[in-house]
């Protein structure tokens, strides 16, 4: 299905703990995710990797901060998946848009609003562990990213395959000018390039705060982990 060794690499853990870690994700899928609708979401790699990197943290309740809720269906998909693992989820999640959300009551609070420009008071507020970037707008994943590094939280973004990485976009083709707000151009990856170096592209880079995968799966996943801080836990591989 996937290799489970890399990823136990990347995520610090041992294998036992990521084939059990799958193995929960994957009931929680057969039983509740098959059923919400087909949307391009989180796949069952990227699942399976954050939830490892998440249980690790050894939290009991685990706060949150997804920014693009779009339907809620990853929304579900966290608070389902954390929730059988026994953490507790406080998901809050926001958007420029409200559409129908898939998730139910209590798995998630959704939020309508463009919080580019105010990042750094929601983390002090929400005080999350993990920051989910799925949003696109280059100013809201940059300032979110610069904001949450600052304070050593735990990093994901979606949509960093090397497909989505086009060509376009590595060669600088397309102009970042007046492209800022759109939000159907995948700029997490070069986001990740400003704040991290362009070191990110080789799939595995460490700086002195932080290590950065990138999970080469459907979509494409960013794990970024902080070296320092409360979260930067012990490392069991
Ligand atoms: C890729 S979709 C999110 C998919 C969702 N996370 C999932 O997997 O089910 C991107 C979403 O980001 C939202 N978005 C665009 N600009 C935004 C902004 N400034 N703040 C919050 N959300 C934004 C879009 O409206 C869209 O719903």
């Amino acid at each position: 299905m996937f290799d489970i060794q890399p990823l136990s690499k990347i995520c610090h853990l041992p294998e036992t703990r990521m084939m059990e870690i799958a193995r929960t994700v994957m009931e929680v899928w057969t039983t509740s995710i098959v059923a919400l609708p087909r949307v391009k979401t989180l796949d069952f790699v990227e699942v399976v990797a954050m939830m490892a990197v998440l249980d690790r943290t050894g939290l009991n309740t685990l706060r949150l901060l997804e920014l693009g809720t779009q339907h809620g269906i990853s929304a579900a998909i966290l608070a389902r998946c954390l929730g059988r693992l026994g953490i507790r989820p406080a998901i809050v999640t926001y958007d420029i848009q409200s559409l129908r959300h898939f998730f139910e009551p209590g798995e998630a609070e959704f939020r309508c609003e463009d919080i580019t420009d105010t990042c750094g008071g929601v983390l002090d507020e929400l005080d999350p562990h993990v920051v989910f970037l799925d949003a696109h707008p280059w100013h809201l994943t940059l300032n979110m990213t610069v904001e949450a590094r600052r304070r050593n939280k735990l990093i994901f973004a979606h949509d960093v395959s090397d497909d989505l990485w086009n060509e376009r976009l590595q060669g600088g083709r397309l102009s970042l000018e007046g492209n800022e707000t759109n939000a159907l151009i995948p700029w997490e990856r070069k986001v990740l390039e400003a704040v991290f170096g362009p070191e990110i592209h080789g799939g595995h880079h460490v700086t002195d705060d932080y290590e950065i995968d990138l999970v080469r799966s459907t979509y494409g996943v960013a794990l970024c982990q902080p070296l320092k801080g409360p979260l930067a836990g012990e490392r069991k591989t």
